[in-house]
């Protein structure tokens, strides 16, 4: 079962007590029984029993995900699955605050320490408004969500509680430092334009840097800034990037409208933002990426594969979080014209296109055979993705576009 990577300590991590390491492990391991062991069991069941009774009610063969779910969501095993994995999303979470709350103090005086560590800048304005989309709810239920509330201040446990909950919500598979999309998208850059080297990035959306970091191991003279709307993700991206020893700007900054000059930037990338914006925010962001970029400058996103690119039933599930995990724009989001979205934002057709950036510790596992290093145990190559993640078939999906020259 403990077949992913352990999560990399460092000075902005809590130290939790056995009991409190062995409810995260458990609360991990329950995440990935839901996927391994309950999940393959909703297709033999959509078949058997459930469209062939939505087909005797209505007539109808279940066409599409809609139909589908209407088809599944009375069915005992869907509902069963359904709710043991609400249950393991809100425990992962939860297993994560007992030791948060004890050190809380402690956090925050390391917060501060090793934020003066990082010579880059940390802009929080006063007066900043998180959009709605965002502070309205908890986004996949984690307590607080991004921006935490008037009470928050300055306090970071917001941030770290994102920092070791991604890595039980990933179930260890996106890597030691939670990085793996900053890494394999770095990873598609260095084989795909070795002759690209960009002076100034920005990272929209960035939540705690943990995709950011990789860009600036790839890209080591340039300037590297990450937003987000989040206060206290911001704050603590700042202070974790002075615990690795790493020199990189963070700021509170709406990806919308942020305040970066004109032609600002030769490359500008986002990890799973877009998903968590709106339909009014997203044609937005790709106009403020083409505002912001250099002529031939770069725009990445990596998110979620169109619907288009896969079966109805695929759909289907990949939609529960719409459903389930406080993710409104989960489903819609896969349902929009990104291309188009892209040339509307002012980029030439001819330069718009969907690829898939390899995940970076597939990649690893399979050429070490598992290994990454002595806290890791073997099968990450094992890895087959299924519900309530961002790209299947082992890679993410980027879609890049290049501003005309
Ligand atoms: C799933 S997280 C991104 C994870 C991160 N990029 C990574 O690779 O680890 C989505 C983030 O987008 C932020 N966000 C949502 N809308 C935003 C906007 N308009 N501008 C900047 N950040 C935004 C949220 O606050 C949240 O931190």
């Amino acid at each position: 079962m403990l077949n992913t990577f352990q999560q990399i300590r460092h000075d902005m991590l809590p130290t939790p007590t056995p009991q409190e390491a062995s409810r995260q492990e458990f609360a991990k391991s329950l995440k990935h029984f839901v996927q391994k062991g309950l999940l393959p069991g909703l297709g033999p069941i959509f078949e058997g029993r459930a469209a062939p009774s939505y087909s005797k009610e209505t007539g109808k063969v279940p066409a599409n995900r809609h139909d589908i779910r209407k088809a599944m969501v009375t069915d005992p095993y869907f509902r069963h699955y359904a709710a043991v994995n609400r249950i393991s999303q809100e425990m992962l979470w939860d297993s994560v605050i007992d030791s948060i709350e004890r050190e809380q103090e402690l956090l925050n005086k390391s917060a501060s320490e090793l934020s003066a560590k990082n010579a880059g800048q940390l802009v929080v304005p006063e007066d900043f408004v998180p959009p709605r989309y965002v502070s309205a709810l908890d986004i996949h239920c984690m307590p607080g969500g991004y921006c935490g509330d008037e009470e928050t201040g300055d306090d970071v446990s917001l941030g770290v509680l994102y920092d070791r909950g991604v890595y039980l919500y990933s179930m260890g598979y996106t890597g030691p430092f939670n990085d793996d999309m900053g890494r394999s998208v770095c990873n598609y850059l260095k084989r795909n334009m070795p002759d690209f080297k960009p002076k100034r990035i920005l990272d929209m959306g960035c939540t705690v840097g943990h995709s950011t970091l990789p860009y600036k191991e790839l890209f080591p003279d340039a300037e590297i800034w990450g937003i987000d709307v989040g206060e206290p993700m911001i704050r603590y991206a700042h202070a974790r990037a002075g615990a690795m020893g790493l020199d990189v700007n963070y700021g509170v900054m709406n990806a919308e409208e942020t305040t970066f000059e004109d032609e600002s930037f030769d490359l500008v990338v986002s990890h799973i933002l877009l998903h968590e914006t709106s339909g009014k925010a997203m044609p937005r962001i790709f106009k403020e990426c083409h505002r912001l970029l250099k002529p031939g400058g770069l725009m990445i996103h990596a998110d979620l594969p169109p619907f288009d690119l896969m079966d109805p039933f695929t759909q289907f599930i990949l939609d529960n979080e719409t459903y389930y995990n406080n993710e409104p724009f989960w489903g819609a989001m896969r349902d929009l014209d990104q291309i188009k979205l892209a040339k509307d934002a002012g980029f030439p057709a001819d330069a718009i296109k969907f690829d898939t950036a390899p995940m970076a510790v597939m990649e690893f596992a399979a050429a070490s055979q598992g290994g990454y290093n002595e806290q890791t145990a073997s099968g990450v190559a094992d890895r087959d993705f299924t519900a309530g993640e961002f790209a299947p078939g082992g890679g993410w999906e980027v879609l890049i576009a290049q501003k005309a020259g």
